[in-house]
């Protein structure tokens, strides 16, 4: 069984679905930071597309939810390397490739078919989980959305400017909303949750 959250970044989803993961003890699955990975791989291939095809098809890239969402690319630990400001500005134009998205999509469809997930993304509900029972939709308004990613990434120690946040999330917005394989849209079967001026617990009680 899987729940899934999909909407545009800094809306909540990854905090509200790892809070319903612990408080119910089902497994949490962070689609976005696949794609980060393999975008970590891209800037590791010298940002080569022929290159990073070369070493994503021979990749192990495996994860598990350990109270954080761990992401290992052939034996490295890469959790807190994938949160890079250089891989969030690349993620949204790796994203947009069809076959790195077939090569996630797999991953996931794999993962998911012996527990129960709640999972957060961009086209979960529309693209690769499509007969999900239980669908949501997060948004929030930009400024908020781009406020609270500033404020995670000063507690990992970042060094970024609220308008570079800003415009990252901006520019990942367009990216993900416009793009033309599954981009960011919501179901008519999810439902619609506007996070702006809801507390981390109150997102939490929506979905619980
Ligand atoms: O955490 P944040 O909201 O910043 O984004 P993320 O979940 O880490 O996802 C990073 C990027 O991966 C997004 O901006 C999308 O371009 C892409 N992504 C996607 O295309 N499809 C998904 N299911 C999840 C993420």
């Amino acid at each position: 069984m899987i729940v899934v959250i999909d909407g545009p970044a800094g809306s909540g989803k990854s905090s509200t679905a790892r809070a319903v993961a612990h408080e119910l003890n089902i497994q949490y699955l962070d689609s976005g930071a696949l794609y980060r990975a393999v975008t970590y791989l891209f800037l590791k291939s010298e940002q080569s597309l022929p290159k990073f095809f070369e070493s994503l098809y021979s990749a192990q890239l495996t994860f598990k939810f350990d109270n954080e969402f761990q992401v290992i690319l052939n034996g490295e630990v890469i959790t807190e390397a994938i949160r890079d400001p250089m891989v969030s500005l690349h993620v949204s134009g790796i994203a947009a490739i069809a076959k790195v998205r077939e090569f996630i999509n797999a991953i996931m469809k794999k993962a998911v078919q012996h527990d129960v997930y709640i999972a957060d993304g961009r086209d979960l509900g529309t693209a690769v989980f499509p007969n999900a029972k239980c669908k949501f939709f997060m948004i929030a308004d930009l400024e908020t959305r781009a406020k609270r990613r500033f404020l995670e990434l000063k507690n990992l120690k970042k060094d970024v400017s609220y308008s570079s946040v800003l415009k990252s999330i901006k520019n990942r917005d367009k990216s993900d909303y416009n793009r033309k394989i599954s981009p960011l849209k919501k179901t008519k079967d999810s439902l619609l949750i506007n996070t702006t001026n809801l507390t981390k617990r109150a997102c939490f009680l929506k979905i619980k």
